[in-house]
């Protein structure tokens, strides 16, 4: 015979069980469209519904498309890079376009700018000296443009930067260009000029740390034997930096190439 107390257990239980089963159908019945199925509910039958005209997305107006493109649409009708940031430079900018730069470019670029990063020691194509006269007279946007579109053998950096990343990045190249050729007059009167060589020294730094920065003979690197095969600009790079010594930068050798192509067979002469 139940007791009233086995009665209301059961009726608990009961009830319980009730519950979670209707939550878990609830879950399972789930009022959401599923990607590229029908729907009855439309009367064009699909889920997905096309955009609206003339409307943008939340977060999506790119009014200023100097800030997303780095070009602005010059009088002669072409698109023309500027030599300004669409955002005011504060040391914060600085330091984060720092931090992304020595992330991002110093594989290749090295950390000092000058294109002989570790990267390029072990076989890549010489990176973009930026400390040398053509990348110093660049615009600021053409650093955003080369980031946001690669350029030549270098990929581009859209997907790991966002635009506010890149141009933070620009302004530290123009930060890096100044600390690279920097002279004496550009040290406030009274301040002590110190010589790399002898901070070298009283850091115990190996010798000819603040000597040329070499590529080591192991290094590939890929100039091709004949200047107008490369890159537009690029090859060969580094002309008459004296900073940096690039073996293959003078005129190229005798062609002793082995994967240079087979010349074409001679046609036999018609009529013999
Ligand atoms: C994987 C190597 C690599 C990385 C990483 C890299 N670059 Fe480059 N960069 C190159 C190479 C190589 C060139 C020269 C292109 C050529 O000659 O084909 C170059 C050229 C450039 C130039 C010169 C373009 C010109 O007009 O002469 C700029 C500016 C530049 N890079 C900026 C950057 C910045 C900024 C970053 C970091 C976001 C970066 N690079 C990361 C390889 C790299």
């Amino acid at each position: 015979m139940p007791t009233p107390f086995k009665t209301a257990a059961a009726v608990i239980l009961a009830a319980g069980t009730m519950f979670v089963a209707g939550c878990r159908q609830d879950m399972h019945n789930q009022p959401k469209f599923i990607p590229q199925r029908g729907t009855e509910f439309f009367t064009d039958h699909r889920s997905s519904r096309p955009q609206v005209e003339n409307t943008v997305a939340r977060g999506g107006l790119k009014e200023d498309s100097y800030f997303y493109t780095g070009v602005v649409q010059g009088a002669n009708g072409y698109r023309e890079e500027k030599d300004m940031l669409p955002f005011p430079v504060t040391l914060t900018v600085l330091k984060k376009g720092q931090e992304r730069f020595n992330i991002y470019c110093t594989p290749c670029h090295s950390r000092v700018g000058n294109g002989l990063g570790a990267i390029v020691q072990r076989g890549y194509k010489p990176a973009g000296n930026l400390n040398d006269q053509v990348r110093r007279s660049q615009p600021i946007s053409h650093y955003f443009y080369v980031m946001t579109h690669g350029y030549g053998a270098m990929p581009d950096y859209s997907a790991q930067l966002t635009p506010e990343e890149r141009w933070s990045v620009a302004a530290y190249i123009r930060a890096l260009q100044l600390s690279q050729n920097a002279t004496t007059a550009d040290v406030a009167t009274g301040a002590k000029v110190e010589q790399l060589k002898e901070l070298a020294t009283a850091k115990g730094l190996p010798e000819g740390f603040a000597g040329p920065w070499e590529l080591p003979a192991t290094a590939i690197t890929a100039y091709p034997a004949n200047a107008s095969e490369g890159t537009p600009g690029m090859a060969p790079a580094y002309p008459g930096d004296p900073k940096v010594f690039v073996p293959h930068s003078a005129a190229p050798a005798a062609k002793t190439n082995s994967s240079k192509l087979p010349d074409a067979p001679v046609a036999p002469k018609a009529g013999n």
